[in-house]
């Protein structure tokens, strides 16, 4: 396996972790060297798949399933990373969804879906994190964000609170446990390659041209890729960034401070 060692001895979790940015994350986090627990809710094959792409490459990763809403299920991550590995060191709150329709035209039960997930989910792995982060002497607990908590996008409004309440927990919650050597903090990713954007209203007839004029929003001209994420995870949860806490660092090629003429 290609390593830096960054993470080597290290321990992480990582949530959503069948597709997109959480399996590439997983990856890039175990060339550089820590165990990994890879998690994911329904699509059980695509967890394994996680697991057997990262020993495919000489790493080490056990699938856990879970489901992110439940405290239950969350717990027993913990418990499995403690038990396979010894405890934790890294926990990167990745999984999400978006629903992108008018507030106006999504019910109750659409609504609280989102911020079951997006919220409360990133909320129930810091919780289960901290005491097991405590006993290692400190740890690294990262929500994945996005561009969107700060900027506005039509049917976006449910899946902005939701990003936007996380930096929210990320302020706090860094000042909370920052006694007990524990950093909190998000990334905000801009477009990425992960079938989350496939499934995007604009990108339904014709992907390959959406990605196009979202590429084309950054000054470095294209969206990012997973390990682009991945990198950013490795790097904010590594001793290189040991005294970085309570921060949302945006990996989107600029696009949040580009002024945009068309
Ligand atoms: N792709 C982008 O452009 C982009 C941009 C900014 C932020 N993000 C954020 O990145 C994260 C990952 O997005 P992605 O693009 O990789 O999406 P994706 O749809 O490709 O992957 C999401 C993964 O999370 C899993 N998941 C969904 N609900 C879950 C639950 N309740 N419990 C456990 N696992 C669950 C899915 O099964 C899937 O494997 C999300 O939080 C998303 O909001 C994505």
């Amino acid at each position: 396996m290609g390593t830096n060692g960054r993470l080597q001895g290290k321990v992480a979790i990582v949530t959503g972790a069948g597709s997109g940015i959480g399996r590439g994350a997983a990856i890039v986090l175990a060339q550089e060297g820590a165990e990994l627990v890879v998690v994911n809710d329904k699509n059980i094959d695509a967890g394994k798949e996680t697991e057997r792409l990262i020993k495919e490459e000489g790493g080490e990763a056990t699938f856990v399933r879970a489901d992110v809403r439940s405290e239950v299920e969350v717990s027993n991550i913990l418990a499995c990373a403690e038990e396979i590995y010894g405890g934790l060191d890294i926990m990167f709150a990745n999984a999400g969804v978006t629903d992108y329709r008018d507030l106006v035209d999504m019910s109750r039960d659409d609504i609280a879906r989102i911020i079951d997930i997006n919220l409360m989910g990133s909320l129930l792995c810091a919780k289960y994190a901290i005491p097991a982060m405590k006993k290692r002497g400190g740890g690294s607990i990262v929500f994945c964000s996005s561009v969107l908590n700060r900027i506005g996008f039509p049917q976006a409004v449910v899946y902005g609170a939701t990003k936007a309440g996380q930096v929210g927990a990320v302020y706090a919650l860094a000042s909370e446990v920052g006694k007990d050597n524990i950093r909190v903090n998000c990334i905000s990713p801009g477009t990425t390659n992960t079938p989350m954007v496939d499934r995007d209203p604009g990108a339904l007839k014709d992907p390959v041209a959406y990605k196009k004029m979202m590429a084309k929003q950054n000054p470095l001209g294209r969206i990012a890729e997973p390990e682009d994420i991945g990198k950013a995870v490795a790097w904010i949860s590594s001793d290189e960034a040991s005294f970085i806490t309570g921060q949302d660092l945006y990996i989107d090629g600029g696009f949040t401070s580009y002024k945009r003429l068309c």
